[in-house]
């Protein structure tokens, strides 16, 4: 695998919906553990995300240790030094495909960055999170382009009475 490519991470319900009033509308452990293992790795990835998710992560959880933290945004220009700020999402993949400190990069959302990522060739896997319940969203992520297929689907698990299960889906070789 090499850092030129990059894979999308997301969790959605099965609206296709992702976001709720600018947040991610469940609290499902399993799948937060999954995202923080598949995106730390070794600990030599980098995570690039639209600025709306970026300002939603709680305090807590900001910035994403041990990943560098990349942020899209095409007003802001500083950064307080926990994430670095690119204005364009190719020339985010282009540096980070660059940098040989980085081993993998990850899309992260929200629907705005996913909706670009998907276009780029790039982009080789989205590893999905289906989650089989509704939550009204007001943010979905964008139809898949044909040319991705389904590689590994996980068991299902339930927590809190909700089901979800973990899907990697991979772009076909030309
Ligand atoms: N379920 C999941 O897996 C998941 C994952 C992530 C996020 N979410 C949810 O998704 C929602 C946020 O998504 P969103 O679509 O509203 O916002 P977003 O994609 O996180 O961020 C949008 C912002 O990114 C910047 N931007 C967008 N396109 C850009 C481009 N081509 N180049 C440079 N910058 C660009 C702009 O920032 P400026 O306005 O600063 O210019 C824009 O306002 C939240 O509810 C969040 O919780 C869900």
């Amino acid at each position: 695998m090499t850092a030129s490519s990059f894979s999308i991470v997301v969790a959605m319900d099965k609206e296709r919906g992702i976001g709720l009033n600018g947040k991610l509308p469940w609290k499902l452990s399993g799948d937060m553990r999954f995202f923080r293992e598949l995106t730390t790795g070794s600990g030599h990835n980098a995570v690039l995300m639209g600025r709306k998710t970026w300002d939603s992560l709680p305090a807590a959880f900001k910035p994403l240790p041990k990943r560098l933290n990349g942020v899209l945004s095409r007003n802001r220009t500083d950064t307080d030094g926990t994430h670095k700020l690119w204005s364009s999402l190719k020339e985010a993949v282009s540096e980070l495909g660059r940098d040989e400190n980085i081993q993998e990069i990850f899309v992260i959302g929200g629907a705005q960055i996913y909706s670009e990522a998907l276009t780029l060739p790039e982009c080789q896997r989205i590893y999905l999170t289906a989650i089989d319940a509704a939550y009204s969203c007001d943010t979905f992520f964008p139809e898949i382009p044909p040319g991705f297929h389904e590689s590994t689907v996980s068991d299902s698990v339930e927590e809190q009475g909700i089901r979800y299960c973990f899907r990697l889906l991979e772009r076909a070789s030309q």
